[in-house]
């Protein structure tokens, strides 16, 4: 259950969701601690003009809720050199104060900020109340102190042996260069990790946020800088994607990349540091750490329990509009089953329609709205355009069938309802691309073809993100479990394949889903260290 409950709460959140829906914010770059906005020509020496763009509110987009002032070439070479200077500094400040500022910067989160992280959140990137909650509050906060214990875990272990007369200790240097951090617009807890982490193990980090979620990135920010992070060691550069990428990757104290999106996007990023490796453009080998997308499976086994199924699907493949890298977005459902299955689903969905109003719109909805609302909008145009198309196709093609749903309304919102597809052919590309949206393609398999499926599931899986089986049977677990090992990094057991906790089950996947860090755990910090060895004979 989400925290806001209680009629103080209510009146708070919806306090903070008008001063949100007041005006249109303008947000600065913020360099070195420094402010430069879009129209302020005196701090834009090189005389290049900064641009600006619109984040539009996707539950109805004719509010625009910020400016978000975009860097220029000479901004991005700013923030390159305020990376490098604010580095000596932070990288020798001790752990335990460095520590602090996430300590603190999770318990303004989670106090004094609480609801305007919340309005933030709903508003820009389109969330419910339950959802915003999940994840820019509870997943940021476990982020933050979760990876403080990791860190601290990891300075106090000695894993090297000592012998008579001889001192062998390991050191957990933070990298030398700084960190480039591209975050996504669907979490702002995974934006909060994906700068924290590095900074927390000592590295300064320049950061491109998602456009889309420049509101609720900015408020982190100050968060962090009221908590007491240095000037120069988060370097706030929204902006073109390209310009920003091809100036950093040019430098030669590029350390690491740290990054979620897609995987167009990652592959792009991986070739131009490997290219810029083979030419010795760089110091290091610079970390490349990632995570892309998914093509996460449910498997319903004959003897699950089919109520349980049925919910956990429409939450995995619905809740924030399917726009998680872990949403359901294929099914798998044994024939004796299907019909009981697929009723049951469309059953609740038209229970539930009554709740998937657009809310978090504009003021006059706050005002009376229902903050629940099961569906929201999907985050921008683009995202609505292409999931109109992909439902256009399905309605033409003779392998599949719209069993549910198929609607979309562009008129106030990106709004796009929760679809159910029916197709003849377990290899179908709706059964293997990633569509980043509400949709959900089934097959149904013979019952005595489990393992067959489980064949299919892991041959059709470029992916690798995550997946769930849901059975009774033991052994049909235990097919399970063991045929679809390298087919998601977090496998699910009668779960649904979204939703993983900071700490509980560590997070990502290998083959095409990214690199397989797992965030949520300790390991990702030890990729923003170099650890040097010291020996010492007595
Ligand atoms: N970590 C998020 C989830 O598991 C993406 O749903």
């Amino acid at each position: 259950a989400f925290g806001v409950t209680d009629t103080k709460d209510w009146d708070l959140l919806r306090a903070s969701l008008f001063k949100c829906n007041e005006g249109t914010l303008d947000i600065p770059l913020i360099i070195n601690g420094e402010r430069f906005y879009y129209n302020d020509t005196t701090s834009d020496k090189g005389g290049l003009g900064r641009s600006f763009f619109k984040q539009q509110n996707p539950a109805n987009h004719e509010q625009v809720l910020a400016n978000v002032t975009q860097a220029n070439d000479n901004d991005i070479s700013y923030a390159i050199e305020s990376a490098k200077k604010a580095k000596k500094q932070w990288s020798e400040t001790p752990f335990y104060d460095r520590a602090a500022v996430f300590l603190k910067a999770a318990d303004l989160i989670s106090t004094k900020y609480r609801y305007d992280m919340l309005a933030a959140t709903m508003l820009g990137q389109g969330k419910n109340v339950y959802q915003a909650e999940i994840d820019c509050i509870t997943e940021l906060c476990d982020f933050f102190r979760f990876n403080v214990r990791y860190a601290s875990e990891l300075y106090a272990s000695q894993p090297v042996k000592s012998t008579a007369g001889v001192w062998n200790t390991s050191e957990y240097r933070p990298l030398e260069g700084f960190v480039y951090a591209v975050t996504p617009f669907n979490f702002t807890a995974i934006a909060g990790n994906l700068v924290g982490a590095p900074m927390l193990m000592g590295n300064t980090v320049i950061w491109k946020p998602s456009q889309s979620a420049t509101l609720s990135n900015y408020l982190l920010l100050t968060v962090l800088e009221e908590a007491g992070l240095p000037d120069g060691v988060l370097n706030f550069i929204p902006g073109d994607p390209i310009k920003v990428t091809d100036t950093l990757l040019a430098d030669r104290e590029f350390a690491a990349l740290h990054f979620t999106g897609s995987t167009a996007v990652f592959k792009n990023l991986y070739g131009k540091i490997q290219t810029g490796v083979v030419n010795g453009k760089f110091r290091d080998y610079p970390r490349i750490v990632g995570e892309t997308g998914g093509k996460n499976f449910h498997l319903i086994h004959n003897s699950a329990n089919i109520p349980h199924a049925v919910l956990s699907t429409i939450r995995g493949a619905y809740e924030y509009q399917g726009q998680k890298c872990s949403a359901t977005s294929r099914l798998y459902l044994p024939e004796s089953k299907s019909k009981e299955f697929v009723s049951d689903f469309i059953g609740t969905l038209e229970q539930d329609n009554s709740k998937m109003s657009p809310v978090n719109t504009a003021a006059s909805n706050i005002r009376g709205g229902d903050l629940h609302g099961f569906i929201g909008p999907v985050i921008h145009e683009q995202s609505y355009d292409k999931l109109a198309k992909v439902i256009e196709k399905a309605k033409n093609d003779p392998e599949l069938e719209i069993v549910y749903g198929g609607q979309c309304d562009k008129s106030t919102g990106w709004f796009v309802g929760p679809t159910l597809i029916k197709t003849t052919n377990p290899k179908h590309e709706f059964m293997t691309q990633e569509f980043f949206g509400p949709l959900l393609t089934y097959y149904e398999y013979p019952d005595e073809d489990f393992s067959k499926i489980c064949e299919i599931i892991d041959t059709t899986s470029e992916y690798g993100l995550t997946g769930s089986v849901f059975a009774r049977n033991r052994s049909a677990i235990e097919v399970a479990n063991s045929k679809l090992r390298y087919s998601a990094g977090n496998f699910y057991i009668n779960d649904k394949s979204t939703g993983a906790v900071v700490a509980q089950q560590w997070f990502g996947g290998a083959r095409m889903s990214g690199t397989n860090d797992k965030s949520g755990s300790g390991n990702i910090l030890n990729r923003f260290v170099s650890i040097r060895n010291i020996k010492e004979n007595f």
